[in-house]
């Protein structure tokens, strides 16, 4: 059965591009795939920082990424960009590590003027790690999700259209 890695690219906690992720793994339950979740925070602070290839949680989150058929990246907008913690973790991961693998890139940002960042900052360095079939983006205003202190989500209808249909074409595309 093919496996979806969440791969949540928040340093924050709560994180809405991460409850996004969360929200999604139903989702994606109900079209019969499994999920593994990984958090640029499942590896120590100084793993990332001094890039420590032989750190036993990389060496865990490079099994779950061995084992996905596609994988759903979702990251705040940073300047411009996503955040340097993301890049710390995929500068740690193979250079081919996303050779044959479906990604469905997200991003939440606080204003729509990023909008392309998925597109400029994110997918180029997808590209370069092996991924040849990257979906179209999905971007979400952070004003546009609501996130309750118990983490539950709430998303207005229009997103949640675009959201689910991002996660069909990802459901599609691993089958
Ligand atoms: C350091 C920092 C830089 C940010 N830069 C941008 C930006 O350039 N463009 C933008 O649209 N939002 C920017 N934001 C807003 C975040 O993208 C937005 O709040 C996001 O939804 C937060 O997601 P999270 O809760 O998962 O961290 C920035 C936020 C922070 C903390």
């Amino acid at each position: 059965m093919s496996s979806i890695l969440l791969l949540s690219g928040s340093p924050s906690t709560p994180s809405r591009s991460e409850a996004i992720l969360h929200h999604a793994a139903g989702i994606l339950s109900d079209l019969g795939l499994t999920t593994q979740f990984v958090s640029v925070r499942d590896l120590p602070p100084e793993d990332l920082a001094l890039a420590k290839f032989d750190s036993p949680q990389l060496k865990a989150i490079q099994q779950k990424v061995a084992q996905a058929t596609g994988i759903v990246i979702s990251a705040p907008v940073y300047k411009a960009s996503y955040p340097g913690v993301l890049k710390a973790l995929l500068d740690l991961l193979d250079q081919d590590a996303f050779t044959g693998k479906v990604i469905l890139p997200i991003a939440t940002g606080g204003t729509l003027a990023h909008l392309l960042s998925i597109d400029f900052a994110m997918k180029p360095v997808l590209a370069v790690m092996g991924a040849t079939h990257i979906l179209r983006g999905v971007y979400i205003l952070s004003s546009q999700i609501q996130l309750d202190a118990a983490g539950t989500l709430q998303l207005e209808a229009d997103i949640e259209e675009r959201l689910r249909a991002g996660l069909q074409a990802l459901a599609q595309a691993v089958k």
